[in-house]
């Protein structure tokens, strides 16, 4: 068996000016992973966390400055019942477990999506953790939780008409400033780079508007595999393309 170097520093062959600033993950796989060590789906998960605190670790020892994932989506609801428990049982103890850890590492922790359908002790430990984290400044760890790209434009949308109905905005008002403000990512940059693991070449209604520019980088390697080298491979492949942004 080969042993893989621990990549705990930026790799050499990364230009460290040309990294992403923001990057963008759908999780996939950890259903299958689990298949394949013939175990439960909920174990996929279980791993997918320890995979996530370790990139998360990886973006803050390489200098990326902001990480969002996709936990949970508008449409996850239509999964099992009790996997849909289970997935919200985990969110809430890995929060009130890894809360201290993410103060102490300076990671300010932020959910994004529709948050008032979630069961009510969840919110409590979600607003509790983005309230003792906002101060920090070494990570912008956002976490896509019962979000949907389209109900968030939708949600947008309501929130601008009814100020244009009232007679607080007019419809000249309506940059891409203003609309960006109504955004759940309000203050957050774009993500340059997704990443999506296990081979779907799917978006899959994340962050719609946010994606225009990003680039996309899909592995086969299911979620609970991607390690640091997986994640250096995806760097290495983002710093070969040349980012235009629609011009020539
Ligand atoms: C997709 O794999 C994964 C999910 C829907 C859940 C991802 C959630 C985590 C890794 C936990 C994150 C925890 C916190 C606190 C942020 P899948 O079930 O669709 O896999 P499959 O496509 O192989 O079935």
């Amino acid at each position: 068996m080969t042993v893989k170097p621990i990549l705990k520093e930026l790799p050499t062959d990364l230009d460290k000016s040309r990294l992403p600033r923001h990057v963008a993950v759908i999780m996939d796989g950890n259903g299958r992973w689990a298949k394949n060590q013939g175990k439960p789906r909920i174990m996929g998960h279980q791993k997918g966390v320890d995979t996530l605190k370790e990139l998360l670790r990886c973006c803050k020892d390489w200098g990326i400055p902001a990480l969002t994932v996709y936990a949970f989506s508008t449409e996850n609801w239509g999964r099992p019942l009790e996997e849909v428990e289970f997935l919200m049982t985990l969110f809430e103890r890995v929060l009130r477990r890894e809360l201290e850890e993410m103060c102490s590492e300076k990671i300010k922790i932020r959910f994004v999506g529709n948050l008032e359908a979630l069961p009510k002790t969840l919110q409590t430990e979600i607003a509790r953790s983005m309230e003792d984290t906002k101060d920090n400044q070494d990570i912008e760890f956002t976490v896509a939780t019962n979000y949907g790209g389209r109900q968030e434009i939708l949600q947008a949308c309501r929130a601008i008409a009814s100020k244009v109905a009232e007679g607080k905005l007019t419809p000249e008002d309506i940059t891409e400033e203003l609309w960006e403000s109504h955004l759940y990512t309000a203050g957050l940059t774009h993500p340059d780079l997704l990443i999506r693991t296990s081979g779907e070449m799917r978006i899959s209604n994340f962050l719609l508007w946010q994606m225009a520019y990003a680039e996309i980088y899909v592995t086969e390697t299911l979620w609970p595999d991607f390690d640091r080298q997986e994640f250096h491979k995806a760097l290495i492949d983002y710093q070969r393309r040349e980012r235009r942004f629609g011009k020539v």
